[in-house]
């Protein structure tokens, strides 16, 4: 059931057509193709972003999305048949997003992963002395697989393809315990009692098991994307979305911002930063967990927002859509939008299908539909 078209468009009637249960929408749908390439916690899901381009976009429009996080509205745009283009702050994001929308020669691409990774299991490379954060946070020989790796990636044409399998297996051979992989706080250096598996776990002592897995599966999941894109354009723009400049008009704005005190975007990558020596720019993050939940943290997150929505709303042309995907529990985003020179037309409320576990729960978000006012 959709909700009326309304002006005051502050209460929302759950659409149960963007409310998919877990058999309808299973993780294995979720996660397709290029959606899996790495961990990013955040992100919203590809047929929620392929539902709203269909409802508000024109066929072989142009959508921006000023933050853009793991790629998910590019990389849908790609399959829909949008131009895209997309700003993050964060370097690892950009290279995330980069490998998943780039247009590969498969053949070459094939090459160089294969190669590096035979290169790699015959024991080529020399692993740097590791940084103090590496030399905690991996056990010797994991550091070693992943320092040895690293070595060997600058001479492939997709050196980033494999820069980013790099991330995947660190992420996973760091030493944490199963359950908490998000954000750990200290190094798990003893077995322990592992409440996602219920048994005892160990830490993971090795990396060369991840970095044969993720190659292959990074492999495949390219492949697979390869043949449902369409010829589109992806840009992906690196920066502050309060600074940077966006060329052209666009069609809509599909976005889903950041919100104050959940997440810190630089710091659940920690390891690649560290690993692939990426600018960290996490000052500047907007609404980042570390900044907490302060009135001045707050009213800090309001003018950021506002700015970037201002920012991005000047290149729509008229009545095109500014689409903003939210859990605004503090009511913060009527006077946001009201700022950027945006009018509500209409809000979907839409029932998230939280995993089970730890993450357990029930959990609504909102899709605010707005245009300039
Ligand atoms: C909720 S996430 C977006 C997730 C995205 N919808 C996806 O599916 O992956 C918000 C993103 O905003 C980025 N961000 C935070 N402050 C920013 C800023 N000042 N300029 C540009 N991006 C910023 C973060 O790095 C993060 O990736």
């Amino acid at each position: 059931m959709r909700m009326a078209r309304t002006q005051e468009a502050l209460y929302a009637e759950l659409d149960v057509e963007l409310s998919w249960s877990e058999r309808e929408l299973p993780e294995r749908e979720r996660t397709k193709h290029v959606h899996r390439l790495h961990p990013y916690l955040g992100k919203f899901i590809p047929q929620l972003v392929e539902e709203l381009f269909r409802r508000h976009l024109p066929a072989r429009g142009r959508v921006l999305d000023p933050f853009a996080g793991s790629g998910t509205t590019l990389v849908q745009a790609l399959e829909s048949g949008l131009d895209s283009t997309g700003i993050d702050l964060a370097a690892f994001n950009c290279l995330l997003m980069e490998v998943k929308t780039r247009r590969y020669n498969l053949f070459t691409l094939e090459h160089d992963v294969r190669e590096a990774l035979a290169r790699f299991e015959a024991g080529e490379g020399t692993a740097a002395a590791p940084s103090p954060y590496l030399a905690d946070w991996f056990a010797p020989q994991a550091i070693d697989d992943l320092l040895r790796f690293r070595s060997l990636l600058g001479e492939y044409e997709h050196a980033d393809v494999l820069r980013l399998v790099l991330a995947r297996a660190a992420r996973s051979a760091r030493r944490t315990t199963h359950f908490d992989l998000d954000f750990p706080a200290v190094p798990q250096l003893e077995p322990y009692w592992c409440f996602k598996h219920r048994r005892e776990c160990r830490p993971v002592e090795r990396a060369a098991q991840f970095v044969r897995r993720y190659s292959l599966d990074t492999l495949a999941r390219l492949k697979q994307f390869a043949h449902v894109r369409t010829a589109r354009e992806a840009t992906v723009l690196h920066g502050d979305a309060r600074e940077l400049e966006v060329e052209g008009r666009f069609d809509g704005v599909i976005t889903s911002p950041p919100y104050p005190g959940l997440i810190d975007y630089h710091e659940q990558h920690r390891y690649a930063y560290e690993l692939l020596g990426l600018d960290d720019l996490r000052e500047r993050e907007l609404g980042a967990a570390a900044a907490g939940t302060s009135r001045q943290a707050i009213e800090a997150y309001v003018d950021g927002i506002a700015n970037v929505f201002e920012r991005a709303a000047a290149t729509l042309a008229r009545r095109r859509p500014f689409v903003v995907v939210v859990n605004d529990r503090r009511d913060l985003y009527p006077e946001i939008l009201a700022r950027s020179g945006l009018s509500l037309e209409r809000r979907y409320r839409r029932h998230v299908n939280r995993r089970t576990g730890r993450r357990a729960g029930e959990y609504f978000e909102d899709v605010l539909v707005a245009v300039r006012a």
